[in-house]
C-alpha cells in the first residue's frame, strides 16, 4: 500500500526558454490551467491524499499561493526545498523525514499523464494500493528513445539505460515510480554521474540486481504519457487538452472537481475555489461539470 507521494517541482527548466528564471516550470498554463494540476488530479485519481511537492527555494511562495496546504482540494501538501537540482533520487534524502519509512511514489512534475479512460487508471490503482515491497516502474513506447530512460531485454535480462540511443530500445521510462521503505537507504549508496547529478536510473538498477523490480508496459491505446520538458512538448499537450475541453467525460486536471467526485470536498469549497480564479475557461467547465452531475 501506498498513500504518499512526492512530486518533484525543482530542477533548472532551461529548456523552456528565459521565462523559467523567474517561475517554475510546474506552473506553467497547459491550455487552461498549470501542469502540475494535472499531476494532482492524477494522484488523486488514483488513490493518493498526501503530497509532497520539492520546489526550488524561491519557487515555494508562488505554491503556496496557488495550492496551499491542499485542504482547499481535501488533500494535504508539504513543501521541501530542494537546494540544488542535484538530481531526481535527492528526493529521497531531502524527504526522508516526512516518509517516516514508509514506501512511497515518486512523480516528476513535468511529466503529463493524461489517462482517456478508466481502464489503465483503474491498473494503477490497484498496484498503488497491492504494493508491498521492491520497486514498480512504468513504460511507454516512444519513438524517440534518447531523451529518456531506457529498458529493453535482451537474452532474458533486462537492461536499462539513461538517454541513451535511439537504437537502444523504444521503450521509455515514465516519470511515474513506487519505491519501497529502503529507497532511502539505497540512495545512500549512490554516486553523481558524469552531469554532476544523482541518477534515478541507478536507483532502479539496484532494485533490478536484487531483482524487486516490476516493470509495467503502459497501454497506449487509454493513456497519453509525454514528458513536457521542451516547448514542442508543451504545445502538442496544450493541442490534447484543447481539442478535449468540449468533452465533458475529459476532466484531466480539473482539481476542484475530481476533488469534488473522489468525496474530498463539498460543492461549496469548489465554488469558493472558482470564486478565486474569476471566469475563465477553467472555472466554466467545472461548472458544467458540477451541472452535468445533477442531472
Ligand atoms: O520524463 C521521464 C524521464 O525523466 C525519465 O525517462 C528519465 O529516466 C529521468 O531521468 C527524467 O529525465 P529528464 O531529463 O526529463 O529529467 P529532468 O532533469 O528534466 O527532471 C525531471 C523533473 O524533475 C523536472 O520536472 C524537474 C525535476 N527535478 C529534476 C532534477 C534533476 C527536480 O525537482 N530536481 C532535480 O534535481
Amino acid at each position: 500500500m501506498i498513500s504518499k507521494a512526492i512530486i518533484l517541482a525543482g530542477g533548472k527548466g532551461t529548456r523552456i526558454g528565459p521565462g523559467s528564471l523567474s517561475i517554475s516550470k510546474h506552473l506553467i498554463q497547459v491550455y487552461d490551467k498549470p501542469m502540475i494540476f494535472y499531476i494532482i488530479s492524477f494522484l488523486i485519481k488514483i488513490g493518493i491524499r498526501n503530497l509532497i511537492i520539492v520546489v526550488n527555494p524561491g519557487d515555494e511562495k508562488s505554491y503556496l499561493k496557488l495550492l496551499g496546504n491542499g485542504k482547499s482540494f481535501g488533500i494535504k501538501i508539504k513543501y521541501v526545498k530542494q537546494k540544488k537540482p542535484n538530481g531526481i533520487p535527492e528526493a529521497f534524502k531531502i524527504c526522508s523525514k516526512y516518509i517516516y519509512n514508509k514506501n512511497v511514489l515518486l512523480i516528476l512534475g513535468d511529466n503529463f499523464l493524461y489517462p482517456k479512460n478508466n481502464n489503465e487508471l483503474n491498473i494503477l490503482k490497484r498496484k498503488i494500493k497491492n504494493f508491498k515491497n521492491g520497486s514498480t516502474i512504468f513504460t511507454f513506447k516512444v519513438k524517440d528513445i534518447s531523451s529518456y530512460g531506457a529498458i529493453k531485454e535482451k537474452n532474458k535480462k533486462i537492461i536499462i539505460k539513461e538517454k541513451p540511443n535511439n537504437s537502444f530500445s523504444k521503450n521509455a521510462i515514465i516519470g511515474l515510480y513506487l519505491f519501497d521503505k529502503n529507497v532511502a537507504k539505497y540512495f545512500k549508496k549512490l554516486k553523481k554521474s558524469n552531469r554532476g547529478e544523482y541518477e534515478i536510473i541507478d536507483l532502479i538498477d539496484i532494485y533490478l540486481t536484487k531483482k524487486l523490480l516490476d516493470i509495467y508496459k503502459i497501454n497506449k491505446q487509454s493513456f497519453t504519457w509525454m514528458d513536457l520538458g521542451s516547448i514542442t512538448s508543451i504545445i502538442k499537450a496544450q493541442k490534447i487538452v484543447s481539442k478535449n475541453y468540449q468533452n465533458l467525460k475529459d476532466t484531466n486536471g480539473y482539481l476542484e472537481y475530481i476533488a469534488l467526485e473522489n468525496k474530498l470536498i463539498e460543492k461549496k469549497m469548489v465554488l469558493k475555489g472558482l470564486k478565486k480564479y474569476g471566469k475563465n475557461e477553467y472555472s466554466n467547465k467545472i461548472l458544467k461539470l458540477i451541472n452535468l452531475k445533477k442531472k
